[in-house]
């Protein structure tokens, strides 16, 4: 069992995602809004500037509405141009597009350059700030209606994608006078202690390649006590970095624990990025990736070495042309993945945990102790284990309205989705062929059935919520 804590990869993997395929050229004009550093105490009168992106080509003051994407964690552009399904839907409903960055990601940080530095300017990161700030905006935005009647106002839809989706669900849930209906693709609001099992997440991703071939799958399982044994020796870590060409030789057996958290990383963008056409970010994807390496992975009963060279040649679909296997790419502190990081060590506590039978993976616990305890080391601050259930409601959520949870079956997030219809118009939708919001994109030839079908019913629900608004 290896003594690392299995730290879930959402921003990193989201990241990838929506910078993966041509994203088309959207255009819109940016903007700045001041907000309150602190939305809820008299105490620091601090603010800053969020950034907003802003196309208002197709609105209809009168009669249109305001699709309003509640930013998640990252560069608000790189969500604007990967969701391509909002500006195509957009014309119909002669929308106003506006693009919101959360708080501490990209270009919207409250204390500059020193956001990171300590306690006392991070833990302004929140979720509940950000739905204050996205409120403020909002009012600001339709600034010019609030003396009109609610029902003469644009009504207001919130769209987001895995964080993204959670906020535009619980800013629906919250702020009904607010936001009139939320399209939430991929969040995963159940992924909360105690709600659903940890180890149903790499569940499915092992779902995905073993629906490929056992082979493929079993090849996996068998690797990590192999890697494990080689790395134990000199002669064995040379043998695995000359083979797999590593940018580092292995020196000891806690970088082997470190290949070992790269390739699970690997399995699971995989599972995340099972796209059915390719795409293209620092990593160039085949239609189908899992297809690919799978068709690789034939024979798991293969000796020892013979197998890893095997799930080497794999390895190649995620890897492409790079010299050398960098097994350090994803600890490079992106400024995304520290802000996530945070959100992870304080309110959005994600149990994963994985056991190699119902899994492909290494046998790894979800020990909330050793979790927090890591998190104290790297923040100065312990986790909330049920903040997130306490403030938004677990599986509580019959009370809410106007909100469709769609989740790809393919998707390892969709653990921790909303796959039930929780009351009469907050309903589940499921697309047994896509991965993570591959509903949020814009439309593709190679789109299955079931992915259209989910984009139709989303605008039939967004008709029904302006409907509603309008009689109210
Ligand atoms: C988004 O697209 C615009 C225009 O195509 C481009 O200038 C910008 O660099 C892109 N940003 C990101 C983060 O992808
Ligand atoms: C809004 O988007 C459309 C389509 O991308 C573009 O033609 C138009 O110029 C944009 N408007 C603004 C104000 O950016
Ligand atoms: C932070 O920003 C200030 C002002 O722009 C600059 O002088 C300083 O060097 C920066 N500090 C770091 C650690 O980047
Ligand atoms: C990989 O391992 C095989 C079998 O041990 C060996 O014959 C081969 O030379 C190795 N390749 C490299 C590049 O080290
Ligand atoms: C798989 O490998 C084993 C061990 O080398 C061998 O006996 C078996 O024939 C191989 N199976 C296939 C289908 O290649
Ligand atoms: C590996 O990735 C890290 C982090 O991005 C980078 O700093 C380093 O230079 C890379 N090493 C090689 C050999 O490419
Ligand atoms: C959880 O981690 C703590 C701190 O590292 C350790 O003391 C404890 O034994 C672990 N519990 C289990 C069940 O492994
Ligand atoms: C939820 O209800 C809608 C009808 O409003 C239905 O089309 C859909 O299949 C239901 N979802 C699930 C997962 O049962």
């Amino acid at each position: 069992m290896r003594s690392v804590v299995v730290c879930h990869k959402m921003m990193i993997a989201v990241v990838i995602v929506l910078l993966a395929g041509s994203c088309a050229a959207y255009h819109y004009e940016v903007k700045r809004f001041t907000v309150p550093v602190d939305h809820f105490s008299f105490d620091n009168s601090d603010t800053f500037t969020i950034r907003y992106l802003v196309n208002n080509s197709y609105w209809d003051q009168k009669r249109g509405s305001i699709f309003f994407y509640t930013g998640n964690e990252g560069d608000i552009e790189m969500f604007a141009n990967n969701s391509g399904f909002i500006w195509e839907s957009a014309p119909d409903f002669k929308a106003l597009i506006i693009f919101a960055e959360h708080r501490y990601y990209g270009d919207s940080l409250p204390y500059g350059n020193k956001s990171f530095s300590d306690p006392k300017y991070l833990g302004y990161l929140t979720s509940q700030q950000a739905l204050a700030d996205y409120v403020d905006l909002i009012q600001h935005i339709k600034s010019k209606q609030l003396s009109r009647p609610f029902n003469r106002q644009n009504p207001v839809i919130a769209f987001g994608g895995s964080y993204g989706g959670m906020l535009a669900a619980w800013i629906r849930m919250k702020y009904p006078h607010i936001v009139s209906g939320a399209i939430a693709a991929s969040a995963p609001i159940l992924q909360f202690p105690g709600l659903v099992p940890c180890e149903a997440f790499y569940r499915i991703v092992t779902s995905d390649f073993s629906s490929e071939s056992k082979e493929c799958s079993n090849t996996i399982r068998k690797s990590w006590d192999i890697i494990r044994k080689l790395s134990k020796t000199d002669e064995g870590r040379k043998w695995l970095s000359t083979n797999w060409t590593l940018c580092k030789p292995l020196q000891s057996e806690a970088d082997a624990d470190l290949l070992m958290s790269w390739l699970t990383d690997v399995y699971t963008n995989l599972a995340m990025l099972d796209y059915p056409y390719a795409t293209n970010f620092l990593l160039p994807l085949p239609a189908y990736p899992i297809k690919t390496m799978c068709s690789k992975l034939y024979n798991s009963s293969l000796p020892d070495k013979p197998l890893l060279q095997m799930l080497f040649s794999g390895l190649n679909v995620y890897t492409g042309k790079e010299k050398c296997l960098n097994i350090s790419v994803d600890a490079s502190p992106k400024l995304g993945e520290l802000g996530w990081d945070f959100q992870a060590c304080t309110e959005m506590v994600m149990p994963m945990c994985s056991n190699g039978v119902t899994d492909m993976f290494d046998k790894v616990k979800w020990n909330f102790t050793s979790f927090s305890q890591s998190c104290y080391k790297k923040w100065k601050v312990y986790p909330q284990a049920d903040l997130a259930i306490k403030t938004y409601g677990g599986k509580d959520i019959s009370t809410a309205s106007n909100i469709v949870f769609s989740n790809g079956l393919l998707d390892p997030w969709s653990s921790g989705g909303v796959l039930k219809n929780v009351s009469e118009t907050a309903v589940a939708v499921l697309i047994p062929e896509g991965a993570h919001h591959l509903d949020l994109r814009g439309s593709n030839e190679a789109d299955p059935s079931s992915v259209k079908w989910a984009r139709r019913f989303h605008q039939r629900s967004i008709s029904s919520w302006i409907t509603q608004h309008y009689k109210s």
